[in-house]
């Protein structure tokens, strides 16, 4: 970690005990920080609340200003941020650079759209009367992040939610409470208020999650991260009836038509599936490819894939950095073992890579059928698993046999096609010939057991706010 980004958490280190965090690559510990218990949490939500008054009487023109001063300064230290982001979750310092940027977009967009939360006055139903319809701050909220992208996810929730007048309180994922830190430190210098963006890490995120749940004050839960656990987040918030947004596992197919430009495929699958080493909730999961262009595309694909430079994500070059840890690894190894002893064959890697114990080798298997587990689960590692298909009925009933529906992509040229693809696939999100979706100003979200709600967009704002509707009368 650079010294400028230590200096940026300085103030949250400590020297014993706490949460110790680690460089995945290394498996160096790199830091410790405050660990908080979930018995802390209601105080925390306690001085969130009595700060919220105070921050949703503010103009919208006001809490914009301040998170752009917060995007600004991001921005300003951009090169720290990354360095942060790298060391503790292990991708390559480019695309951290490409994250600090992606989160600060989320800070500035949310400032705009704030400005925007229109309500509306609706064509009367009685002579003297008026229907009114207003928008206002949920109240206080709560985030639960994961490490794949950990300032990015954050931006995201807490953007909308500030903006709209609502304290955040966010537990960051155990790996990477580093960048979440860094954050708020950036926020404090920006002008949010103390108790209006909290940041709590813990070595009892199961513990810390529940105390959140409960407390009957959070009025808004955002999580992003496993279909498992978004589950339980959703049981325990019904107890005090939560808004919730989930943002939760996928299992991309990424689909390669007979007529589609096959290079052109190709550089959107490396950045589909290989960034962040194949560790993103909308990274293909798995790579349908119809008989004209299957063996092309393997050829070329897994000449490109085994060019990619693996090793810790803070030295230059590196195009993909360790998984997060030894379980993420095993998991892989687990799939991709299952699906050579079922009949694939690995074309390029296969096994644990020598840069360290928690890297694995950038694969391609091809012979791989729609029942192997490898295409069934997340893999959330470097691997690409090969399904040969023969017709759109038989791509499009493998993509959507899946309880998941986040993002899928798919690669094609004839326009009749390209619609009637894009409205068969039951995801959230499609890319046409791109492998590369996320932006601060599109929905991003899914269907199914992928989860509820969208962030970003003009419809982000929607998740931080009520609806009122007021009955004006005795207009004559
Ligand atoms: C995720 O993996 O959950 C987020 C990916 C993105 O925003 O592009």
């Amino acid at each position: 970690m650079s010294p400028e980004a230590r200096s940026l958490i300085a103030p949250y280190l400590i020297e014993d005990g706490g949460l110790a965090v680690d460089n995945p690559a290394s498996g160096a510990i790199i830091a410790r920080v405050r660990d908080y218990a979930p018995g802390e949490v209601d105080g925390l939500v306690a001085a969130a609340d009595r700060a919220r008054p105070a921050w949703a009487n503010r103009t919208a023109k006001d809490r914009a200003g301040i998170l752009l001063k917060w995007k600004n300064l991001m921005m300003a230290h951009q090169d720290a941020l990354a360095s942060l982001a790298t060391a503790e979750c292990g991708k390559p310092l480019a695309e951290a650079k490409g994250e600090v940027a992606y989160a600060a977009s989320f800070l500035e967009w949310f400032a705009e759209e704030g400005k925007r939360a229109y309500g509306d006055i609706v064509p009367t139903h009685a002579p003297g009367k008026r229907v009114l319809v207003l928008k206002q701050p949920v109240g206080v909220t709560a985030a639960i992040t994961p490490w794949n992208f950990p300032l990015a996810m954050i931006t995201r929730k807490a953007g909308p939610a500030l903006a709209a007048g609502c304290p955040m309180i966010v537990k960051p994922a155990e790996a990477t409470p580093l960048s979440a830190l860094a954050l708020e430190a950036l926020a404090r210098e920006a002008g949010v208020p103390d108790d209006i963006f909290r940041v709590a890490p813990t070595t009892d995120p199961a513990g810390v999650g529940q105390a959140m749940c409960r407390n009957a004050t959070i009025r808004k839960l955002s999580f992003t991260g496993s279909t498992r656990v978004g589950k339980i987040l959703i049981a325990q918030s019904a107890e005090t009836v939560k808004r919730v947004s989930m943002e939760l596992g996928g299992n991309a197919p990424f689909i390669v038509f007979d007529d589609a430009d096959v290079d052109a495929a190709i550089e959107g699958a490396l950045a589909s599936k290989y960034r962040n080493a194949g560790q993103t909730c909308v990274c293909a999961n798995r790579f349908l490819v119809q008989d004209g262009v299957h063996d092309e595309f393997v050829e070329k694909f897994s000449a490109r894939i085994s060019a990619l430079k693996v090793g810790d994500g803070a030295e230059a070059g590196v195009e993909i950095g360790p998984l997060i840890n030894a379980a993420g690894v095993e998991k892989v190894a687990e799939l991709v073992d299952a699906a050579l002893a079922q009949g694939a064959k690995t074309v390029v890697g296969g096994a644990k890579h020598e840069a360290g114990e928690n890297f694995y080798q950038p694969t391609l298997v091809t012979g791989v059928t729609p029942d192997m587990r490898i295409v069934r689960e997340e893999i959330f590692g470097p691997v690409s698993p090969i399904v040969r298909f023969k017709d759109d009925d038989e791509a499009v009933a493998i993509a959507n046999d899946t309880p998941f529906g986040l993002a899928a992509y798919f690669y094609a040229r004839d326009a009749a096609r390209i619609w009637r693809i894009m409205e068969s696939l039951e995801y959230g999100m499609v890319g046409i010939n791109e492998g590369i979706i996320s932006t601060e100003s599109a929905p991003f979200g899914g269907v199914k057991e992928s989860g509820v709600g969208r962030e970003g967009s003009r419809y982000g704002i929607d998740e931080y706010l009520e609806i009122k509707y007021a009955l004006l009368g005795g207009l004559g």
